[in-house]
């Protein structure tokens, strides 16, 4: 895979989308309010449903409040170019997104008391949903085959560069009051749960009734139907819709189609080589 990229602090990123100067808005001269809540992933591990589930635990359930914005823009990445144009658009409490690692996110959030939820996916899945996302996202020049992918994935060699260093580098928050992880996995197997332990973390108190109607219009079926969070909305030069759909399966462990055994393996091999200081488990370890 190939995309036009740039090196900012180590890490890689796409040319055009970030800008060293964005790059360095966010992380030095950026303003985080104390209401403000953030939406931190590394790709694929499921911003967009997050987003939907934030905007619509927001406006309590309330779908018609939420549908006035294309998912893509309604809480958007602060780090990047475009961002200038949209903050002063927006209305406190602001629900932001980021893909930025740890070291490089906002100073400024550090003294403040806004908050952050952290979603973490299998790094398999997330690599196996990235592979087929550099298809129809025009910036990418695909892989020649999963092994490369595979290959540049372990090296970082993907836009936000390393997962490993990502999920290494925001867990030295784990403990913090102000951070919420919660995994893809989490979510699927329990959205009902995953949605009121969010509230809860939030401080939002929605009665059964608003969060059944959060927790309805965050399944995917719902999304996929929903043309203001499936992403048709997203502009042509970016996206290729003919190549495939941005919710594509929605599900946890479609990596075992697309690893062989001795790829599966050599992945597990280097996993726990780069994670084990980390004093964590995760549940793909169990299931993978
Ligand atoms: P797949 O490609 O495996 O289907 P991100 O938003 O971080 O780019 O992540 C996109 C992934 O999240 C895609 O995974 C997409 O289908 C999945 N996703 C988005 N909304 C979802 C939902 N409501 N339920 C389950 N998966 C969802």
């Amino acid at each position: 895979m190939s995309f036009d990229h740039f090196n900012y602090k180590g890490v890689r990123f796409v040319k055009g989308i970030h800008t060293e100067e964005s790059l360095n808005h966010a992380e030095n001269e950026f303003e985080v309010f104390d209401d403000d809540i953030y939406n931190v992933t590394f790709s694929k591990s499921g911003t967009n449903w997050m987003i939907e589930i934030l905007n619509l635990i927001k406006h309590k359930g309330d779908v018609t409040k939420t549908n006035v914005t294309p998912i893509f823009s309604r809480s958007p990445w602060y780090e990047t170019a475009s961002f200038k144009e949209r903050e002063k658009k927006l209305v406190s409490p602001r629900i932001l997104t980021s893909h930025l690692p740890h070291h490089l996110f906002a100073k400024s959030y550090f003294n403040s008391k806004a908050k952050i939820i952290y979603t973490m996916r299998n790094p398999r899945d997330v690599m196996v949903s990235l592979f087929h996302f550099t298809k129809i996202l025009k910036i990418y020049t695909p892989a020649e085959n999963f092994q490369d992918f595979l290959e540049d994935f372990i090296q970082g060699k993907v836009s936000i560069g390393s997962w490993f260093d990502h999920v290494k580098g925001w867990m030295q928050m784990k403990d913090d009051d102000r951070f919420l992880f919660i995994t893809y996995e989490e979510l699927l197997q329990d959205l009902r749960g995953s949605v009121v332990r969010i509230c809860k973390f939030l401080g939002q108190e929605l009665d059964d009734a608003q969060i059944d109607l959060v927790v309805e219009n965050s399944t995917f079926k719902s999304m996929k139907e929903n043309p203001m969070s499936n992403w048709s909305k997203a502009p042509s030069e970016l996206v290729d819709q003919s190549k495939g759909s941005f919710l594509r399966k929605g599900i946890s462990g479609d990596w075992k189609n697309h690893f062989t055994v001795a790829q599966s393996e050599y992945f597990d091999k280097i996993y726990q080589e780069k994670m084990k200081d980390l004093n964590m488990s995760f549940f793909w370890e169990q299931s993978s």
